[in-house]
């Protein structure tokens, strides 16, 4: 896929980042307000990271004022593995106000053990995996690590997504990971869906805010915060924003990490053979968890 990996503990990481993998697990201290954001990539971690900080933040700045205007998400969230820990091998990140927010691809078992034993908390969001890789797809082409890729070998792309052979794949195993701990602890773990983020975009701010311990007051209800959060974080906002628009997080380009932001675009991409393939492969990895996706019916 233009992404050269290698396999650890049963997942498919990019070599670039799997230093900075290691580093985090051997380093990182987690304190009992941080919060962190688990994702596969293109599964909503932009959306997520924006939503958790308006949340966190709201009592510092007006929603007019919010750096989120500012800033991209990804410059006020940082990621482990493609930001502080690729950076340096052990980042100061003591001076981070607390609650610090953090994001990561790593799957459940990767994650340092720190972030298990202390009280902090985790977000998990994912995405009908169709649109994931469509969405991946699009990114690799808009970037620099896709400069390789051949356009028109989307179908070998998908057989290898298919495969589990993918950057942080195989996606079920991913997914069943942070389920699995969800069900465990659903105090500990909180998971979420694109297309229920996107179908009722409220509802899910609430569940967030209350999970994290920031829960809306009626007062704050009344006066159309968690509307005003939602409109500050929408795609249509924040992908119109200058400082979405242009420059770089990374090695990646801004505007690239906002698309189309919908449900089922993959229908533009992908054969009805190919989506065949992914119901079956669905139906035989997940649905005796109970995890479900609308494609899978
Ligand atoms: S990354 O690189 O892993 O951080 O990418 P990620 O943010 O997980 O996924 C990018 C896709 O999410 C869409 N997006 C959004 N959807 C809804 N609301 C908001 N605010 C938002 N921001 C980004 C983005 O457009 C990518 O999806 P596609 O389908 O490619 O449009």
């Amino acid at each position: 896929s233009g992404v050269r990996l290698v396999k650890y503990d049963g997942f498919w990481f990019p070599v670039r980042v799997f230093r900075a993998i290691l580093s985090t697990q051997k380093y990182f201290k987690a304190k009992h307000t941080d919060i962190i954001l688990s994702t596969l990539p293109k599964s909503g971690t932009t959306w997520l990271k924006a939503l958790t900080f308006a949340i966190v933040n709201r009592h510092l700045y007006p929603t007019d004022q919010s750096p989120l205007l500012t800033s991209n998400p990804h410059k006020l969230v940082h990621n482990f593995e493609y930001g502080v820990y690729l950076m340096q091998e052990n980042p100061d990140l003591e001076q981070i106000p607390n609650p610090r927010i953090f994001s990561t691809h790593m799957p459940f078992n990767v994650i340092p053990d720190s972030i298990c034993k202390s009280e902090c908390k985790i977000i998990y969001i994912c995405r009908n995996p169709l649109d994931q890789f469509t969405s991946f797809w699009n990114f690799l082409l808009k970037n620099d690590v896709g400069k390789d890729v051949d356009p028109s070998a989307i179908d070998v792309a998908f057989g290898m997504f298919c495969k589990g052979y993918f950057s942080f794949g195989p996606f079920w195993d991913h997914m069943l990971g942070y389920w699995n701990a969800h069900m465990n602890n659903s105090h500990k773990v909180l998971f979420l869906k694109y297309e229920d983020l996107k179908e009722d975009t409220t509802f899910y701010i609430k569940k967030i805010a209350e999970f994290i311990g920031f829960p809306f007051t009626l007062e704050e209800e009344r006066h159309g915060v968690i509307k005003q959060i939602s409109s500050l974080c929408s795609f249509e906002n924040l992908s119109d924003l200058d400082v979405n628009k242009t420059g770089n997080t990374s090695i990646f380009k801004n505007s690239s990490f906002f698309r189309k932001g919908e449900i089922g675009d993959w229908i533009n991409y992908l054969t009805p053979q190919m989506s065949e393939r992914m119901k079956e492969l669905m139906k035989s990895k997940l649905e005796a968890s109970g995890l479900k996706f609308n494609i899978m019916s």
